[in-house]
């Protein structure tokens, strides 16, 4: 390999360990290896299909010739369809020029952060969450981490983000959140927002603000009794400093079709749309012109979350009551009861605990090959989202999980974790 040296941001970025993890437990499975891969944020399509209506019109879109450049804001009928599906879907007012489209979710995040934030900048963010350790990294931003507790389901608190609010320019707020499941409540997200107001009504004219990144990518994905809450809904007055990420990405299992949105402040959105504009990272314009017309189809929407969503719950649920009766039964497992998105957070405890070929478990890592080669049960640390290394809890998606197998999955995690004594 050329030792050539090559920009500090080369140097220094972490690729995402996620994709690494997945790409590794891929492999084992090509060679032939039967494994329960719930490390991936993505959906098989065999399983979880995107919508039959959406594939109906981009099929259509692209015999139609939408193949030219989009506008770098996206196409005014996306936008449009995007502010009514908002009005009507969430009760949030925005005005197609206060809407940018983007290849999903990603670029509008790093266009969000490059329109905001400066080399130096405080960017508070919870840990364990995606991602915003590396966006952070690759603006130069000053990390202001906060770690998250299970008796918060791993959300962010006023208070932990009041350490920090002097002077920031930037929070991330994530709900329903990846890697936990979880969401914020209105009480807890009220208060943050109240806070942000308080610090904003203490800068002077001409000082950068602090905003507000509300990735909300999961948001139909709700469950039970769970409600998402936007934080325009629960104080108006966040308007002017939030910036929404969003889209079809995970809402339609549609992760591999590449539109998202951002909603925000006409100044910020603008600024997003030039950045974006070398980028050049526009969704396709025939997805474009597709998702416009599925955006207004209420019915089949309503019908495909319905069914969508009981799938992905049924999953959540029957892998968390196979956690909790593991946990009943004495083993050192949990799990957090399941409220959003596609993920349940589980805690597997097994540090110094030795197996039956008389090996100790010293480390987390340890524990996660042991599960891995034993039950064959592939899940992410939530270190690879921020966390501590030695924190027992991980991350186990559901959407590429057959739930048929989930029986078998429980039996062979409760045989390996009886082995170890
Ligand atoms: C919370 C969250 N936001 C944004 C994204 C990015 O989505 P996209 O695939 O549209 O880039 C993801 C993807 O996993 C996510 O989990």
């Amino acid at each position: 390999m050329s030792t050539a040296k090559l920009s500090h941001l080369a140097e220094t970025l972490i690729g995402s360990e996620i994709v690494k993890l997945g790409n590794m437990i891929s492999e084992r499975i090509r060679a032939g290896e039967k494994i329960y891969n719930f490390t991936i944020g993505d959906f098989d399509p065999k399983v979880f299909p995107i919508p039959a209506e959406l594939e109906k019109l981009i099929i259509e879109s692209y015999q139609q010739r939408n193949t030219s450049y989009p506008a770098a804001e996206g196409v005014l009928d996306l936008r449009k369809a995007v502010s009514q599906f908002l009005k009507e879907w969430e009760g949030l007012d925005y005005a197609p020029n206060e809407i940018q489209i983007a290849s999903g979710g990603r670029p509008l995040i790093y266009t969000i952060f490059k329109a905001i934030v400066d080399k130096g900048d405080k960017v508070v963010y919870g840990v364990p969450s995606w991602n915003n350790n590396h966006y952070v990294h690759m603006t130069d931003g000053e990390h202001c981490v906060v770690e998250c507790k299970v008796e918060n389901h791993f959300m962010p608190t006023v208070d932990d983000v009041r350490e920090h609010i002097k002077g920031a320019t930037l929070i991330c707020l994530c709900t329903p959140q990846n890697p936990t499941g979880t969401t914020l409540t209105k009480h807890d997200l009220s208060e943050i927002c109240d806070l942000i107001l308080a610090e904003n009504a203490t800068r002077k004219e001409g000082e950068k603000k602090c905003y507000l990144l509300f990735d909300q990518m999961y948001w139909t994905l709700t469950y039970g009794s769970t409600v998402h809450y936007n934080p325009i809904t629960v104080r108006p007055a966040m308007k002017e400093f939030t910036v929404f990420v969003d889209g079809i990405s995970k809402a339609f299992a549609s992760t591999g079709v590449r539109v998202g949105w951002s909603m925000g402040p006409e100044l910020v959105i603008s600024k997003m749309k030039a950045i974006l504009s070398h980028l050049g990272a526009w969704a396709p314009m025939a997805e474009q012109k597709a998702v416009a017309k599925y955006l207004y189809e209420k019915d089949a929407i309503a019908a495909y979350l319905t069914q969508f969503k009981s799938e992905i719950e049924i999953r959540l649920h029957n892998i968390y009551d196979g956690f909790i009766a593991l946990k009943e039964k004495g083993f050192t497992v949990d799990a957090v009861a399941p409220q959003a998105a596609i993920y349940l957070t589980i805690n597997i405890d097994l540090v110094g605990k030795t197996t039956e070929s008389g090996t100790i478990l010293a480390s987390q890592q340890d524990v996660t090959s042991y599960i891995l080669s034993e039950a064959k049960l592939a899940v992410v640390p939530f270190s690879a989202f921020g966390g501590a290394s030695n924190s027992p809890w991980y991350r186990l998606s559901v959407g590429t999980c057959i739930k048929e197998e989930i029986p078998a999955m429980l039996d062979q995690l409760e045989s390996a974790l009886g082995k170890l004594k």
